[in-house]
């Protein structure tokens, strides 16, 4: 049977407490991935013929998150879940199949649950299954209303009685239609309810009126079908997706020392033997091969690392990294860095827009932009790659086995040849020849017994200033 999905992502999330009329709730973050993206990457390999977004309250952000994947429709205006569904009716009411419905904002929920409720539906030949969990504390959900072991409705928080706020089996906001049957359904919503909204909950008391088959299923894991409706819950689901993330990385191999206080997003991939220590931020497209030891304190936005590499406080963003490489502490990388095999970059460098040579060395206190350093280089501390002239950006070329001298300038554009040495503290601004030594400085001149005179001079003055007094 063909198979559709309808994501509910309009909704103002008025429990965020935002005072920004361009986002919306779904598009709230963890580990840098918008809460709708979860949904989205738990939908996926279901295999729907159509994922249809409902967009509307922050619209164009949550536009831009879910266009690529799914078929976006708009609610102008939020008139409830059920009003939400029925904005995708163009696209779906005439079709043939059924219909998976869930919340944007339910980020914890994954495809096993997904295909398990799928699956039910499927054997039961019901009309509509919901998802259910049962909560300790089941306030601000749906109840889910049972006679005689069958369910009968949901009833929302706002509308329950004193007894069925007792009711601890709650709508996880996931459900299985059949998809004709749901868009007939939503006709017959009225927003007689404490909201005066168009509940899509109503519809389930439509189909028991009529005599579908309706049937519930219990999620294993209640903590799944957690919804994120203000700040404190993001946080909560937060801290649970990051437990699964990282306990998975645990069981195939990687050694996280300390989880509490380890960050990765769900699109990092981190091979076997690599130890994560404390304090540790990898996010984005990040891809971290084996045996590395990365941290404590360091945080990674789409960097690739190669094998047996130890980084540690260092804060890298956009970067390459090859194999045994020794990075730190405190190395900053930004804008398209690559550093090659066996490189060691020391205490406090930057590197900006630079590609790092095989076995090259810059142990400390660095900047170098816009530049290209060959293999086996030495950079010595405080070397500066001046590569701006307020106007334009230049590039530098360092080649193989050069030598720079600490404490050197060199201005952009200069090309450095192979085998060249600056001598410390130069100023450079013009290519120098491979082999040959750059001397940029002033001569030293040492004047005999000098000091002892400068010295004398001092004391005079300040026994001058003394009597003025
Ligand atoms: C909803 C369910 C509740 C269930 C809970 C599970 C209804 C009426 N209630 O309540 O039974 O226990 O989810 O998490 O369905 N949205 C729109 N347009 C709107 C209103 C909402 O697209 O006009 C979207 C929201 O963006 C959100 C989702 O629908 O992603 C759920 O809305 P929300 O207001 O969070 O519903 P709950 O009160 O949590
Ligand atoms: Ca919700």
């Amino acid at each position: 049977m063909e198979k559709f999905a309808v994501i509910l992502a309009a909704g103002k999330g008025t429990r965020m407490k935002s005072r920004r009329e361009d986002i919306s709730k779904v598009s709230f973050q963890i580990l840098g991935q918008p809460i709708v993206q979860y949904v989205i990457n738990a939908l996926k390999p279901i295999g729907f013929s159509k994922i249809v977004t409902v967009v509307g309250f922050g619209g164009q952000t949550t536009n831009k998150i879910v266009e690529e994947e799914t078929d976006v429709v708009w609610q102008k205006e939020q008139k409830g879940t059920g009003h939400a569904v029925m904005m995708a009716s163009p696209l779906l009411e005439s079709l043939e199949g059924e219909t998976v419905v869930c919340c944007g904002d339910t980020p914890l929920l994954t495809t096993a649950t997904l295909s398990a409720l799928i699956g039910k539906h499927e054997t039961r030949q019901n009309d509509l299954t919901v998802l259910t969990s049962v909560l300790d504390d089941p306030t601000g959900y749906g109840r889910i209303k049972k006679e005689n072991g069958k369910v009968v409705g949901i009833v929302e928080q706002k509308d329950c009685t004193e007894e069925e706020k007792q009711i601890n089996e709650v709508n996880a906001g996931v459900y299985v239609f059949n998809n004709r049957k749901l868009f007939a359904a939503l006709r017959n919503l009225r927003t007689d309810n404490a909201a005066g909204e168009y509940y899509l909950t109503d519809a389930l008391g439509i189909f028991v009126a009529k005599g579908d088959r309706v049937g519930t299923f219990i999620a294993q894991n209640f903590s799944e079908t957690l919804g994120i409706n203000d700040r404190y819950q993001l946080a909560k689901c937060a801290k649970l997706i990051r437990e699964r993330i990282n306990k998975a990385l645990m069981l195939s191999g990687v050694s996280i020392e300390d989880p509490e206080t380890t960050y990765i997003a769900p699109t990092v991939s981190i091979g076997p033997d690599t130890v994560i220590c404390p304090n540790t931020h990898l996010l984005g497209l990040t891809t971290i091969g084996e045996n590395n030891s990365i941290g404590p304190d360091t945080y990674f936005k789409n960097v690739t690392v190669g094998r047996n590499n130890r980084i540690i406080y260092s804060h890298l963003v956009d970067t390459i990294i090859g194999n045994e490489t020794t990075l730190g502490p405190w190395l900053r990388a930004r804008g398209s860095v690559v550093i090659k095999d066996r490189a060691h970059i020391g205490n406090f460098n930057e590197l900006k827009n630079v590609i790092f040579g095989e076995g090259s060395k810059c142990a400390h206190l660095s900047y170098l932009g816009d530049a290209d350093i060959g293999a086996e280089v030495n950079v010595g501390c405080g070397t500066i790659i001046a590569n701006y002239d307020g106007v334009n950006k230049t590039h530098t070329s360092v080649k193989d086995k050069a030598f720079i001298g600490s404490g050197s300038t060199i201005i952009s554009p200069v090309i450095i040849g192979e085998g060249a040495f600056i001598a410390a503290g130069s100023t450079i601004n013009k290519d120098v020849d491979p082999d040959a030594m750059a001397i940029a400085r002033c001569r030293q001149e040492n004047k005999c017994e000098y000091a002892k005179t400068l010295r004398r001079k001092a004391i005079l003055k300040s026994q001058k200033s003394k009597k003025l007094k």
